[in-house]
């Protein structure tokens, strides 16, 4: 077998919420790779709103024919159920999952005629489970994935794959709350297997995967990256294993406690 690498030198990418945090590392990923990459974001120039398809629909233009499209714009809005006003839970609704419906759309319209392409989305270990104060996020988030399946069972015969990473707790803007405060993570990190948050980059790593040729036989799936959290039933750290050094727990003592 030859040396395995990405290459993606010829193809052209489009990235929702391209300018910060995932969308930002995925972005420089893909060109690292040798993708010609364009961005479309609240904070790009021109910005350009997800929920607003009149401006996305100028941004796929402007594009011009894709390859790739990573449908990763994206916010969270932390609210009690019942504190959730209309307008939060349709401002969220509108740029979490209409947005990547369009995001979707859009993509599909322009690959069809060229029988190829590869979309990712961006949607999270909360959609598959609860997680209090997220109401919308997290049926933003499992919405996602009915979209993505849906969408790889028609697009899969005109040789377009449609593929969701699912990141857990990634440190950008929108967890730097979390990542202020150390006793939480301690707490929260306790069920991640490999003890730590995840960086954008290593969520990044992931979308190029899926977007590239090596996984030319993966459509419909959501692939967890998340250290291993969606993997474990019970708190995984604790002191009698480690100790919790400010953002990660770190093994210490004999191997037998801490394999
Ligand atoms: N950070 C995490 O822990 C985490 C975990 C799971 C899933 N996610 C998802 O990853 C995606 C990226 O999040 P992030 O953590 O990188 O956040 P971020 O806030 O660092 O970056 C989000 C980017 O999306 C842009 N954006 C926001 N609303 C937009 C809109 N309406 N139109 C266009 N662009 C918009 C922002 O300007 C920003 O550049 C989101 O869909 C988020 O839900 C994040």
């Amino acid at each position: 077998m030859r040396l395995m690498r990405i290459d993606l030198s010829g193809q052209r990418a489009l990235v929702t919420g391209g300018a910060r945090g995932i969308g930002a590392a995925a972005a420089a990923a893909l060109r690292a790779c040798g993708a010609e990459v364009a961005i479309a974001d609240l904070k790009g120039d021109p910005p350009v709103d997800v929920a607003d398809t009149v401006a996305l629909e100028r941004a796929f233009e402007q594009a011009g024919e894709l390859d790739i499209v990573i449908a990763n714009a994206g916010t969270a809005i932390f609210r009690r159920l019942e504190e959730t006003s209309d307008a939060e839970w349709r401002r969220l609704v509108d740029i979490n999952l209409t947005g990547a419906f369009h995001t979707v759309r859009l993509a599909a319209l322009r690959m069809k005629p060229r029988r190829r392409g590869a979309i990712v989305l961006t949607a999270s270990t909360n959609s598959f489970d609860g997680e209090a104060d997220l109401t919308a996020y997290n049926a933003t988030k499992a919405g996602l994935l009915g979209l993505m399946r849906t969408a790889a069972n028609e697009l899969g015969p005109f040789g377009i794959r449609v593929n969701a990473v699912c990141p857990g707790l990634i440190r950008t803007d929108l967890t730097a709350g979390h990542f202020a405060q150390p006793e939480l993570l301690k707490e929260y990190f306790r069920h991640i297997p490999l003890g730590r948050g995840g960086t954008p980059e290593e969520v990044a790593a992931a979308i190029v995967f899926l977007a590239s040729p090596l996984a030319s036989y993966i459509t419909g799936a959501a692939l967890l990256v998340d250290g291993g959290q969606m993997a474990a039933k019970f708190g995984i750290w604790d002191e009698r294993m480690g100790r919790f050094a400010g953002d990660h727990w770190e093994s210490g003592g004999s191997p037998s406690t801490t394999a």
